[in-house]
């Protein structure tokens, strides 16, 4: 053997040494392709080698070219293991099988009558209504006297307020904020106010001491009933659907001139008749009215000037008919089982 040969037979050894180290430290794609570059590229060490075969004595060639020829092949397996390892997403040699599906994190959602709710406000802030609120401790003036109850009415009865002491109470509905916004603001003015409310009522399937409103207001020049009409009909399709029917059945409030309660059509039944709507076809959601001319004195506004309509719905009642709820009481159960489902 040759001095020429042992020297290059050396030189194998030191490569496939230095080859080993350097894939130790690989740790990413790039530092692999660095590796492959470096010990298996066209102007690595390796190929010199092969081109050195030739100027060497003829005896020697056959092993030395075995010699390189292994060196080239181990070192191509361990560019194969390298890659699989730097491109785990094939899933193959890791331990983690990356074609199984994900574990989804539980979710929450909203509950149903924050989603009534929402879906209210968004038809209302379409049309322009802003939203105002107010106390739910309230006095009465707001609650009764500014919106024309007179003192000692049996209107007053109808409300089974709680009282807080003499002078205070819990808002039996939303429309004082009727009387705060209008004596805040200037006309024309349009908002909603949404709101807890309170009542003396015993508990059963669809009635709770706590419950929630939407008040409706707009104040303008030229308002009419038919704009009243029009709106809720809008609304009534908006959130029950195409279709939905809508109708005014003549009412008493003492704040609205002349005032209605606003049925829509039954949503289960389509208006045939059936169990929820008690067989007649429609279902309450609204009180609603024009402006009494009283409650525009007791703001401040001319009533010869301005015209207003007013209205005021039950978000239970309306999600417990969007929803085919049965029981106020689930609401406020916080069931996680009812709960889920919205
Ligand atoms: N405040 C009434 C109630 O709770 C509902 C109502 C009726 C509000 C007519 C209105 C309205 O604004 O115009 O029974």
């Amino acid at each position: 053997m040759s001095a020429d040969t042992k020297k290059t037979l050396d030189q194998i050894a030191a490569l496939r040494k230095a080859a080993e180290k350097a894939a130790a430290s690989v740790d990413g794609p790039e530092a692999l392709e660095r590796w492959r570059v470096e010990f298996l590229g066209r102007k690595s060490a390796l190929t010199g080698l092969s081109k050195k075969l030739g100027s060497l004595a003829e005896e020697d060639r056959p092993a030395v070219g075995r010699a390189i020829n292994e060196l080239r092949a181990e070192l191509e397996g361990r560019l194969a293991t390298l890659q699989k390892k730097a491109a785990p997403e094939a899933g193959e040699g890791t331990d983690v099988d990356y074609s199984l599906p994900g574990v989804r994190p539980p979710t929450g959602s909203l509950h149903p009558l924050t989603k009534t709710y929402y879906e209210i406000a968004d038809f209302f802030t379409t049309l322009g209504f802003a939203i105002a609120h107010g106390p739910e401790v309230e006095d009465d003036f707001h609650n009764f006297t500014a919106l024309n109850f007179p003192p000692d009415h049996p209107s007053r009865d109808t409300q089974d307020t709680l009282y807080v002491n003499d002078e205070l109470l819990l808002r039996t509905h939303t429309s004082p904020v009727q009387i705060r916004v209008m004596l805040a603001q200037k006309p024309p003015l349009r908002v909603i106010v949404p709101g807890r409310c309170f009542r003396a009522d015993a508990v059963d399937a669809s009635h709770y001491p706590v419950f929630h409103q939407v008040e409706g207001l707009l104040v303008d020049e030229t308002v009419s009933l038919g704009d009243l009409k029009g709106t809720l009909a809008a609304f009534a399709e908006y959130v029950f659907g195409p279709g939905t029917n809508m109708r005014f059945r003549p009412h008493f409030f003492p704040f609205t001139e002349p005032s209605a309660e606003v049925d829509v059509s039954c949503a289960v039944c389509g208006g045939d008749g059936c169990g929820t709507c008690g067989g007649n076809g429609w279902l309450e959601i609204a009180g609603a009215g024009m402006v009494h001319p009283n409650v525009f004195r007791n703001v401040g506004y001319d009533p010869e000037r301005w015209a207003g309509y007013a209205f005021g719905m039950g978000v239970e009642r309306i999600a417990m008919l969007k929803y085919g709820i049965d029981d106020i009481r689930l609401f406020y159960e916080n069931d996680f089982a009812f709960l889920k489902q919205f």
